[in-house]
């Protein structure tokens, strides 16, 4: 075990300093070497400034999204950041961000809170799809961005077909065998009998890029629903009761408290798993013992049962919380891996394995929808900070370790070639680097991940690793 030292723990909160955009592109130092055979483009997204404008972040999901792309080629790494463009940003940058209600931080005057949704930072996941990259977050709706240059392009509404008051999670996924994209988005809406309900919408969006609503499932809680997986027959989604109560919701809406913090975990509502068929037709709805998770890794068909790979928490405490320490104390996420296999009868089987604290859960997305063997996470708390490889043939792990002033951030797999055997590859990793206050992208050998990091790119300065992020094979010709 590593012990963190209260030094080390200092250092970690460095990358929560607002950081700096480089929207021009510049080659980075690396050590190590670049495997020749790596290319393609990595994008992510992050909050990476709490402070701008006078706004002052309560949580770290009310920080502005930074867009960070790295260009790999030749054995090179080139790479820029940008700020999405949001209604956010801009009014921060106009000296006004006090008057900014976040998703848990209210605007300084009641007047700028109420009545007023929290606003979005667009700071949750970077996709690629259809010739689009869109920034994505829970509080808002998408953010199309420049591929090549980061520029924020707009609000991306697919063409109109995105319903004027339906959320798109930032979780979408992609087929890798159709192409297709899959989401949802819950929407809340009072009914004619005057209960507030929740829908469930589902949508699709086609190769080229065209979306469709595949179901509008109703709900009768306002779910924090975060992430979902997806089959060759279903989108899968584990409703866990982490729910927003409506009274607190309707005291937040009149500036009472923030929005966020009218949520909590009431396992007393029981869990749903919901199957809903690709094809069209009912959803089916199986009730199972309630926990609390955040991110899906796979989903597959085994036969007649669902296999749904997911990462636990012991309490929901830790987002709503701990989280809002994180000027403080380095935010930890103890989760641990777990699997449900879903019964053509009915019943939920929930396996857990053992691992250190993780979160972040990956898999080589070729295997999106069927069986995968291996599992990568991130754990960064105050016992261990490493990249973790679950493998789930022989229920064992394998770590990359991180020293303690390190925070590595959620790894994303590139096969090494497209018939590459699962695991056959690299594992991209953002790091913070809490010793020299400055970010890096860390090429681990997924096969060999205990061995030090092939190549280290340094960046110019530091952000926060990010939450999510798309590896594409699609290359920008350099600037210059
Ligand atoms: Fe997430």
């Amino acid at each position: 075990m590593t012990v963190t030292s209260n030094d080390q723990a200092a250092d970690l909160l460095g990358m929560y300093r607002a950081a700096k955009e480089h929207p021009d592109e510049v080659e980075l130092p690396i050590t190590g070497s670049m495997p020749q055979e790596l290319r393609g483009t990595l994008y992510r997204n992050g909050p990476a400034d709490w402070e701008s404008g006078g706004f002052n972040g309560a949580h770290p999901f009310d920080g502005d999204g930074l867009m960070v792309k790295f260009t790999i080629n030749d054995g090179a790494v080139r790479f820029r950041s940008r700020y999405v463009d949001t209604p956010k940003r801009r009014k921060e940058l106009r000296g006004q961000g006090a008057r900014i209600r976040g998703v848990y931080t209210n605007a300084r005057s009641f007047r700028d809170n109420i009545g007023r949704p929290p606003a979005d930072a667009a700071n949750t996941h970077a996709v690629v799809h259809a010739d689009r990259l869109l920034a994505l977050s829970d509080a808002g709706r998408p953010w199309q961005v420049d591929l090549d240059d980061l520029s924020t392009l707009g609000p991306c509404t697919f063409n109109g077909q995105l319903p004027p008051f339906s959320r798109f999670s930032p979780h979408p996924r992609i087929d890798p065998v159709t192409g297709e994209l899959f989401n949802f988005g819950l929407d809340v809406a009072p009914s004619l009998d005057n209960r507030t309900v929740t829908s469930l919408r589902c949508f699709r969006v086609d190769p080229t890029g065209r979306l469709s609503q595949l179901a509008s499932i109703p709900l009768d809680h306002i779910y924090i629903q975060h992430d979902f997986a997806i089959t060759p027959q279903f989108l899968v989604f584990a409703l866990a009761p982490i729910t927003v109560d409506p009274v607190a919701a309707a005291l937040a809406a009149l500036g009472k408290g923030a929005l966020g913090d009218s949520a909590d975990y009431r396992p007393q509502l029981g869990m749903k798993v919901v199957l809903v068929p690709r094809a069209g037709g009912k959803p089916r709805i199986i009730e199972c013992d309630p926990f609390v998770y955040i991110h899906v890794d796979n989903a597959y068909e085994d036969r007649d049962d669902v296999v749904l790979d997911l990462v636990r928490h012991e309490s929901f405490s830790f987002l709503t919380q701990a989280a809002k320490r994180f000027r403080t104390e380095p935010v930890t996420v103890a989760g641990w891996p777990a699997r449900l296999r879903i019964s053509a009868a009915g019943t939920v089987t929930i396996t857990d394995y053992p691992s250190p604290a993780t979160e972040f859960p990956t898999h080589d997305e070729r295997r999106t929808g069927s069986q995968h063997r291996y599992t990568y996470l991130a754990s960064a708390d105050q016992d261990s900070s490493a990249i973790v490889k679950l493998d789930r043939q022989t229920d064992t792990h394998r770590l990359h370790h991180f020293s303690p002033d390190m925070a590595p951030g959620e790894p994303i797999f590139v096969p090494r070639a497209h018939n590459a055997a699962e695991d056959d590859g690299w594992l991209l990793v953002v790091a913070y680097n809490g010793a020299e206050h400055r970010t890096e992208l860390h090429i681990l050998d997924a096969a060999a991940i205990e061995k030090p990091a092939q190549a280290i790119a340094v960046l110019p300065g530091h952000h926060f690793p990010g939450f999510h992020g798309s590896f594409t094979e699609r290359i920008t010709p350099a600037t210059r």
